[in-house]
């Protein structure tokens, strides 16, 4: 289904925005996208302040000096537990507010552990967002209280993939492999497959615990589709085209543009409570795992088990709470 930034995205005014990943690819398409929509502040958040800052003087040029909200860069490094504290520290130190919070930095096909010895992917796109998520909820109920603000406005939105189907079927959360180096038995992409799967059903389980009805926040999951970035650079075997090649195999592949691509994100992000369907789409529901644009039920049989989502989430609790203080 077809979504307009420029048409669908609604005033954002007074909405303090974190991106997580936002100097590349979908993040940055993202934060330049949200920008030209009035927010208080964009946090921008990236582990390398070179990148961070090309990636802010792009956006700025592109949104136009007028019509680009303010942007803070804010260093985040999702493979090192401190560095996500220190990020929260931060946001929770500067602002009173957090409206949206996009978990959407993510790696494919990295090697080795992390700092707190996690698997690279799992540790990047799932334990890092899951702490950095942890820290700063009480700071999105506190928004979902201001007045003004509706139910279902506070939105925590988590970039996942139809990768999550590479999750082994048999154990798709073998977690002691996944607290040691890379390599062992599991293959690149099931690795990745199974960060994937976590990331689809921490979101369901954020839902499930802390329900909107409840808090305000609204939950959701995003497999963002086939989408031309940086990410399978890393593969083992990728081919390193550049250019005219790179975008021709792009389109061979059924790849989508990086404008296209962060559709589904925005979407999830912005699109407003109690607005009516228009072409089709209508509002992301909290827990619900979406393929682009707004498309329920595509996901495979594991994403959708709650038993395997109450396991992650347990197993993730117990390993980080060391850190929720
Ligand atoms: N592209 C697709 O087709 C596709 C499909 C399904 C799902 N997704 C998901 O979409 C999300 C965005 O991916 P993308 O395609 O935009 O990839 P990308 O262009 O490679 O961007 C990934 C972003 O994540 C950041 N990142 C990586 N490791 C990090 C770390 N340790 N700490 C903080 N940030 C880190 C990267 O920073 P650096 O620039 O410093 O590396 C970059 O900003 C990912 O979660 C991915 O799994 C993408």
């Amino acid at each position: 289904m077809a979504f307009n930034p420029t048409h669908d995205i609604p005033p954002l005014t007074n909405k303090v925005i974190l991106v997580t990943g936002g100097n590349e690819g979908l993040g940055k398409q993202t934060v330049l996208q949200l920008a030209q929509h009035s927010p208080a502040n964009i946090y921008l958040a990236a582990r390398n302040p070179s990148k961070a800052e090309a990636a802010l003087k792009e956006i700025q040029a592109k949104a136009g000096a007028n019509n680009c909200a303010p942007i803070t860069l804010l260093s985040l490094d999702l493979s090192s537990l401190e560095s996500v504290k220190k990020a929260a520290d931060i946001i929770k130190t500067q602002e009173s507010r957090l409206d949206i919070l996009i978990a959407n930095a993510g790696v494919m096909g990295a090697l080795g552990t992390t700092q707190d010895g996690y698997e690279m992917q799992f540790g990047v796109n799932h334990m890092g967002h899951a702490l950095l998520i942890q820290l700063l909820l009480p700071l999105m109920q506190q928004t979902a209280k201001i007045e003004g603000v509706k139910p279902g406005e506070t939105r925590c939105v988590i970039l996942a993939s139809e990768a999550e189907k590479f999750a082994p079927k048999k154990v798709p959360y073998p977690f002691e492999k996944l607290r040691m180096t890379a390599c062992g038995e599991l293959g690149t992409f099931t690795r990745y497959g199974i960060s994937k799967l976590a990331n689809v059903h921490y979101a369901a389980q954020l839902a499930k615990r802390y329900p909107e009805a409840e808090t305000g926040i609204r939950v959701v999951s995003v497999h963002p589709g086939g989408v031309v970035t940086n990410l399978g650079d890393l593969m083992k075997g990728w081919p390193r085209t550049q250019g005219i090649i790179r975008k021709i195999a792009a389109v061979a592949l059924g790849l989508v543009p990086v404008e296209q691509g962060a559709w589904g994100q925005l979407w999830a992000a912005t699109w407003p409570v109690g607005k009516n369907k228009t072409a089709g789409l209508g509002e992301p529901k909290s827990g619900v795992f979406y393929y682009p644009v707004g498309l329920e039920g595509k996901g495979t049989k594991m994403a959708y088990d709650e038993g395997l989502a109450n396991e992650l989430w347990e197993w993730t609790e117990k390993e980080l709470e060391s850190h929720y203080t």
